[in-house]
């Protein structure tokens, strides 16, 4: 059996591709995965994950491909004899919680613990990275670094041979974020092509994007380690802003940004591929949580209230 942590991006996503740092936290659901050696050659799969209603046909494609990617980076042989894998847990599957590194993380630690292959951590890690490719060609790794260390982690995806640069982030106490999903699934290698699209098109505006994102998150780090969740959200609020300007946000994502900070989040933004997806909003205190999420609720989106950190 293996586990991989669902995940929420607090800064960061998209920039990270371009090699910025980014921040981002595990949350307390998870994907489990099981694997059993068959009879029968080839791979059955079944996938017992909650989701959102349409998520797992839209990703089925990827998925298989993601999933051969780990068999062959396993090196597992599957013409006399097959496996059977079972995917599950309570992590939901949708757009923005990564639930495919979730996956891929568990399945590469099922593999290894039915094939006695002996991983460390960081080869689970680099088997996830290979089946997040299936999913969009051209992953930071962001993700599965948090489906498989847990934690809060600072991530920098390195060029060429040089090692991604991966911290933790100590913070003192959990802090309270409420969820909101908008119920949309997005293709992430889509919107990434639409990104790199836009930069192409005018670079110059790019750039000047990219340096006020290296100084939100440079300050985002100090403010977690500080504590200071007003400033953190204030930076959220700003990262969102950013967001928008590379045309990633959507009005389904706009409005729960709204309801959040309306109720009384300290900043509120959406958090992974974005066009679709989910949104994260700082809550600080157990009351404005439940308010946040119970005018997130009445508007019709499905809503959890979680921490990171813990
Ligand atoms: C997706 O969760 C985050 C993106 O930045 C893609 C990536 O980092 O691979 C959009």
């Amino acid at each position: 059996m293996g586990e991989g942590y669902g995940k929420t991006i607090l800064f960061g996503e998209h920039f990270v591709v371009y090699g910025l740092p980014a921040i981002a936290a595990a949350i307390g659901a998870k994907t489990i995965a099981e694997v059993e050696r068959v009879d029968k050659p080839g791979v059955e799969l079944i996938d017992d994950r909650p989701q959102t209603p349409g998520y797992k046909k839209e990703k089925a494609k990827e998925q298989w491909e993601s999933i051969n990617r780990i068999l062959t980076f396993c090196g597992i042989d599957l013409h006399d004899k097959g496996v059977k894998i079972s995917l599950g847990g309570d992590l939901v599957a949708a757009s923005g919680i990564g639930a495919s590194a979730a996956s891929c993380v568990a399945l590469a630690r099922a593999l290894n613990h039915e094939f006695n292959l002996g991983w460390s951590e960081e080869k689970i890690n680099e088997a996830a990275y290979e089946g997040e490719k299936g999913y969009h060609g051209t992953p930071s790794g962001i993700d599965n670094t948090v489906a498989t260390f847990g934690g809060v982690i600072w991530f920098q995806k390195r060029s060429g041979q040089a090692p991604n640069l991966i911290e933790k982030i100590k913070i003192k106490h959990p802090i309270s974020i409420v969820i909101g999903n908008t119920g949309l699934t997005s293709s992430t290698s889509r919107v990434i092509s639409d990104v790199r699209s836009l930069k192409e098109r005018n670079p110059e505006r790019f750039e000047k994007i990219l340096q006020r994102f290296q100084n939100v998150v440079t300050a985002a780090r100090e403010s977690l380690i500080k504590r200071d969740l007003r400033r953190i959200g204030e930076l959220m609020n700003e990262n969102q802003s950013l967001l928008r300007e590379i045309q990633v946000s959507c009005t389904e994502l706009d409005e729960l940004v709204e309801t959040s900070l309306d109720n009384g989040a300290y900043g509120a933004k959406l958090t992974g591929t974005g066009r679709g997806g989910l949104m994260i909003a700082l809550t600080p205190s157990r009351q404005i949580q439940m308010n946040v999420a119970t005018a997130i609720g009445e508007k019709g989106y499905t809503v959890w209230s979680t921490s990171i950190g813990v």
